[in-house]
């Protein structure tokens, strides 16, 4: 480190060269990223409330209040008037204090000290990591035709160590929707904590439902479920990092409380301590500028960007893995491999990410790619099928 002070001008200097380093959304080459750029409403927000602490709340008690106010707005889009909940830093920590809950309860209620969770193929990464810390066997059920969890298999997997059951609304690779109704007739006939993952779909699902598209229930609504992730730094437009995990009620949060001494309030229930209050802020402010149907609005564009760009694809001789049913496309070349389709992309400079349950070029329709990159991006793909 330097010994003597660097003047301001100078550190902005070096700044922008490390950021001149990244890549950047508004070039709309960034294809596989769930993340995209803040609203602006959120950005001023977010900096507006960069110092508060939401670790003690009794000092940010306007901050608090924000936070609690954020749940209950995203509670009135799926199905659930007082969730209990908090913003966190994401679907990874989200999903961990979700998890964390239900095995509490399931040692506290029902004695389980070796606990079991059940997750589909499909689960984000976030869930090992979640068995890992907790202590608890993943157990990773197959995918159906259709690449849902297979609910048939579900049901073999269940006994008396299970203490959780996760459905996906919104896979990481194809953007699919699980059967939630029949996961959540399974965990209520044998009283077992439903997770639903939402943080890719929590924003877009509700409001495309509404206008029409025949998507199943997913939430609240459905009496096993427990808890819900939804992520605002997803399809919320909000700054990363701003998570929301959803309980049904105070006493899952009440399970995964510890108590400390020092600080405003007697008891915390997050994972980390300090925490910060801006993206709650942000995420107030979007929303509420947005409002529901700012949010439709987006994920219309969102889908119908996604139309236009598989039905090119279709068009090119591409295959889809799948029709997409949210806004990600999941395709390979019928001569090419998917790893020398991705390097021949990244030769044209798109950043490609790959899916793994197939292997497939994936493309998430975010708001930073817009109608003028896929065409480019076609045009590009069209020459590679052309020089083969
Ligand atoms: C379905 C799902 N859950 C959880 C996560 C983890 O979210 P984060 O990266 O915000 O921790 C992701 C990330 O892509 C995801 O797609």
């Amino acid at each position: 480190m330097n010994e003597k002070p660097i003047f301001h001008d100078e550190i902005f200097s070096q700044l922008d060269k490390f950021q001149a380093m990244d890549c950047k959304y508004s070039d709309g080459r960034i294809l596989g990223s769930m993340c995209t750029e803040a609203h602006p409403i959120a950005k001023e927000a977010f900096f507006k409330f960069i110092d508060s602490n939401l670790g003690d709340p009794g000092l940010f008690k306007g901050t608090k209040l924000i936070e609690d106010t954020v749940l209950k707005m995203i509670g009135s889009f799926l199905s659930i008037e007082n969730p209990a909940g908090h913003m966190v830093t994401g679907g990874t920590e989200a999903n961990i204090m979700a998890i964390r809950s239900a095995r509490n309860l399931a040692r506290d209620n029902k004695g389980i000290e070796n606990g079991e969770m059940i997750v589909p193929k499909s689960a984000h990464f976030s869930f090992k990591k979640a068995a890992d810390m907790l202590n608890l066997k993943l157990i990773r059920v197959d995918l159906d035709e259709n690449y849902l969890i297979d609910t048939k298999c579900v049901e073999e997997c269940v006994n008396d160590n299970t203490v959780a059951i996760v459905g996906i609304a919104g896979t990481t690779e194809l953007g699919m929707i699980d059967p939630i109704e029949d996961l959540s007739k399974i965990a209520v006939e044998n009283d077992i904590h439903l997770h639903v993952d939402a943080a890719f779909g929590g924003f877009t699902i509700p409001f495309l439902k509404e206008r029409g598209y025949d998507f199943p229930d997913f939430d609240f609504s459905l009496e096993g479920v427990r808890s819900i992730t939804v992520d605002p730094h997803k399809m919320g437009l909000s700054p990363i990092p701003s998570g929301g995990i959803l309980f049904r009620d105070q006493s899952y949060l009440d399970a995964i409380s510890v108590d400390f001494p020092y600080l405003t309030v007697k008891h915390q229930s997050t994972i980390v301590g300090t925490r910060l209050g801006a993206a709650s802020a942000a995420t107030y402010a979007v929303m509420s500028y947005l409002g529901k149907e700012g949010y439709a609005k987006n994920a219309i564009e969102a889908m119908e960007k996604t139309h236009f760009l598989a039905e090119n694809l279709k068009n090119l001789g591409y295959e889809l893995i799948i029709e997409p049913k949210l806004n990600i496309v999941a395709f390979n070349h019928p001569d090419i491999e998917t790893d020398d389709l991705a390097n021949l992309l990244e030769d044209k400079n798109w950043k490609v990410s790959c899916s793994s349950y197939p292997e497939a070029i994936r493309v998430i329709l975010m708001n930073h790619i817009k109608k003028e990159h896929l065409v480019e991006l076609i045009n590009d793909l069209e020459e590679i099928s052309k020089s083969i």
